[in-house]
This record gives C-alpha cells, structure tokens and sequence, in this order.
C-alpha cells in the first residue's frame, strides 16, 4: 500500500494533478485526496484548480460537472461505471415535457443528474445550496427534479413557493424507512439523529438536524453532544472514526452504502493516472448549457 501511495504521489507530481474525493469514498481513497468534500464542495474546487488534471474520486455526475465548470482541464474518473442510480431516472425529454406542462415555472435541478438534464434546467443545487438557490429565484413556481425527497426538503422550508416534483430518488437514502429512525432512537435514547435530505420525509421529520455530508459532520464535530445516529452513507461515518474519535455513532439503517461510490480502490486511481484515463468529455453544446446551471447555482 505504501508503494502504491509513494507511486500516486510522484505521478501526481510529474503530471500536475489534484485528486479531490468525495465523502463516500473509501477512507483509503479519502485519505490519498488532496481535498475531500460534499459535492457543493468538490465543484467549487473544481472550478478553482489550477492543476492541469483532475481526478475526481466520487460519480459520474460530479466528474462531469467538473469538466463543464473548468472545460481547460483533463477530468478523470477513475472507474467508468461508477454512476449514481437517481441521475439516470430522469432525461432531458422528461424536462421538456415538464417545462412544456408549467411554462412559468423555472426548473431547478440536483446535480445528481446528468450533464443534458442540467443543459435542460435553469439552475442547479447541491443538498448544502438547495435552500439558498430556491430562494434566489424570482419565479413563484419550480420544478425541482429529480430528486422527490430533497425537493420536499426544500417545499417544506420554502412555504411562499409551489413546487412541481418529479418522482426520482437514491436507491440508498430512499430505503430508509420510518421505523428505523423510531428503532435507532429507542436503541440510542442520547443520541441525536443527523439525515441527509435524501431521505424520505417520514424520517426527515424525526431528525434533529438534516444536511448534506459536510453539515453533517460539521454538526457531529461542533455538538457538545457525544452520541449521534447518521442517516447518510457509511462513509461519513468512516470519517467520523478518524475525524472526531471522541464521537460515538451509529448507522441509522444497514443498508446504507452506495455501491458505486465504493467502486473506486486505490490501484484504480493509481491506473487512472499513469494511463491518463477516464477522461470525461461533454459535447459543447451539452457542456455550455451545464455550465450556465451549475455557473447559475455558485452566483446564488
Ligand atoms: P452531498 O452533496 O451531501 O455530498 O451529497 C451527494 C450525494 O450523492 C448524496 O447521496
Ligand atoms: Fe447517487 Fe445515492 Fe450514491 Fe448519492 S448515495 S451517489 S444519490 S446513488
């Protein structure tokens, strides 16, 4: 394992590369990165790097809006099939039907999605930016695809709004149901319950905190509180372990990990970087329109 390190460090060196990570990955992978964050997060990075590669350890969806928001660099992703389920729930011909149905409406789109439906969007949101973005919007009425829960999120903070949803959703986060979250209290009666937005609204309601992966473990680290259930991917809970040892936490439901996430390994971003593969390319037309949505959503 040191050798495979000491060999990424020296490509990354020679070929002028950052590697950013997201917080699902593997710990391995999170602890080779040179920045891990929530997707909010690794755009914003991407957007500033100077770096003339970059390797971004995470999904699909996030790797390309990499490229879009810094089209001069070589994006990435060190393993092709790692995509995220709830991004390919929706296409752009579903917006357009959508668009044609509420002509008033400004569609505001989860980056968890790919580059032609953000091309389609007026503007994009990560789980930490949703609520700001929302509010920024002169429109009275928005299409908030494809995520149903996170929309809900935003619906219930944001009264003074219609929303239209679509009916897309995390396989992982989704399949939290209600009667974990009362289990996991009744089991830990001094912890305090922290869910990401993806989670459906019965458990949403029974949170002491919902936010994205960095609030989540920025409430953890900042709470004078010891106990915490996590309603998020075991990878949070992962980097709690380094992080805040002092912490004790729980997983909310045994299912959560995402599969796609825990595809990338060390080797693979070793590989990625001596044989400069995958690279991420968005037709222009497709990349532009990205842009002006993820551009749209950093201004709000
Ligand atoms: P964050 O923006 O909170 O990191 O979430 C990304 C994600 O894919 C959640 O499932
Ligand atoms: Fe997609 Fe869910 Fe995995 Fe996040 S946790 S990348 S939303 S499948």
């Amino acid at each position: 394992m040191q050798d495979i390190k000491e060999k990424i460090e020296e490509l990354r060196r020679e070929k002028d590369a950052v590697i950013f990570a997201h917080y699902y990955q593997t710990m391995d992978i999170q602890n080779i990165a040179d920045e891990v964050g929530d997707s909010f997060a690794l755009a914003k990075k991407a957007q500033a790097a100077k770096e003339q590669v970059i390797v971004l350890c995470g999904v699909r969806f996030m790797a390309e809006s990499a490229k879009a928001l810094n089209p001069e660099k070589t994006v990435l992703l060190p393993v092709p099939k790692a995509g995220c389920p709830m991004a390919d729930m929706i296409t752009p011909e579903d917006v357009r039907k959508l668009k044609a149905q509420y002509p008033d409406a400004a569609v505001m789109c989860y980056v968890n999605s790919s580059a032609e439906v953000k091309a389609e969007s007026d503007v994009c949101c990560t789980s930490s930016s949703a609520l700001r973005v929302a509010r920024s919007l002169k429109e009275e009425r928005i299409i908030f695809i494809p995520d149903q829960n996170l929309g809900a999120y935003v619906a219930q903070k944001i009264p003074e709004k219609t929303f239209i949803f679509f009916n897309g959703y995390c396989p992982i986060h989704h399949k939290v149901l209600e009667e974990d979250a009362v289990k996991a209290k009744a089991a830990h009666p001094d912890a305090l319950l922290a869910v990401h937005p993806e989670c459906p609204p019965a458990v949403q309601k029974l949170a002491d905190f919902i936010g994205s992966t960095a609030e989540i473990l920025e409430y953890v680290a900042d709470s004078p509180k010891e106990e915490f259930i996590i309603g998020t991917e075991q990878g949070v809970i992962d980097r709690l372990a380094q992080t805040a040892p002092e912490k004790k936490t729980y997983l909310l439901s045994p299912g959560l990990l995402c599969q796609d996430m825990k595809k990338t390994r060390i080797e693979d971003v070793l590989y990625s970087l001596e044989h400069h593969v995958h690279e991420v390319f968005l037709p222009e037309k497709e990349r532009i329109g990205a842009f002006k949505s993820l551009e749209r959503m950093m201004r709000a």
